[in-house]
């Protein structure tokens, strides 16, 4: 049964024992963990949640108004135990179409840059701030951010990355507040989320401005040592 289904039975198992005036419930603890897992806001008993515990957790959001104009929430992609964590902006029209992060352009050059300093796509992880598009590709909006964090939070403490990577000013700004201008972020390790972090540019500023890209392989290559 899938975190639904089984959310949903939980759920309709719990209101049958109300109608019968049952008002407490004994369960193993690892029903109740699951439970807890499944119905729990984020918060302290929101680490220790799968990927697959967060995704089923999101379900199909409407808690922000980027659901409106979505074709699929773009959640992240990698494995659970990678390294390297990228966090990009937000999906664009590739993403939304497909459901999955960076496969449009900019995720063609990030997977080119990555491959160039010894990393296959596949070894790291990559979401963004937004699981949903948003509208002609502007910035989020600090409440679609907002409205998203828990699910980045608990996505952060699932994979426990070794290291982060933000890609662009939206992302580095949402994991490190401020307002500094990417020139001062880039390259700069920080902290967020007890993970440390290493803003650099988006790729797809890389593609409108190839004579950064120098900067961001020096990037890529700090993080790698960082892996070592
Ligand atoms: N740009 C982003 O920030 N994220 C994506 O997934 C694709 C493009």
């Amino acid at each position: 049964m899938d975190a639904d289904s089984r959310l949903r039975s939980l759920t309709d198992n719990l209101a049958c024992r109300r109608r019968l005036g049952l008002t407490r419930v004994a369960g193993s603890r690892q029903e109740m963990d699951e439970l807890l897992s499944l119905v729990l806001p984020a918060g302290p008993f929101a680490s220790g949640r799968s990927l697959a515990q967060i995704r089923a957790w999101m379900g199909e959001c409407t808690r922000c108004p980027l659901h409106q104009g979505r074709k699929k929430i773009v959640f992240g992609a990698g494995p659970e135990d990678a390294r390297l964590m990228f966090i990009g902006e937000g999906p664009g029209a590739q993403e939304d179409q497909q459901g999955e992060p960076f496969v449009g352009p900019a995720g063609k050059l990030l997977e080119r840059m990555l491959a160039a300093v010894g990393l296959a796509r596949a070894e790291v992880y990559i979401t963004n701030i937004v699981k949903c598009r948003p509208p002609n590709n502007r910035d989020p909006r600090a409440e679609e951010a907002a409205a998203c964090r828990p699910f980045l939070e608990a996505q952060v403490r699932a994979v426990a990355p070794r290291a982060i990577c933000t890609l662009g000013r939206p992302a580095a700004h949402a994991l490190l507040g401020g307002d500094a201008s990417m020139g001062r972020l880039r390259g700069r390790w920080s902290q967020a989320l007890g993970v440390p972090l290493l803003p650099t540019y988006h790729p797809a500023y890389l593609l409108r401005t190839p004579q950064a890209k120098a900067q961001a392989y020096a990037d890529l290559k700090a993080l790698v040592r960082a892996l070592r």
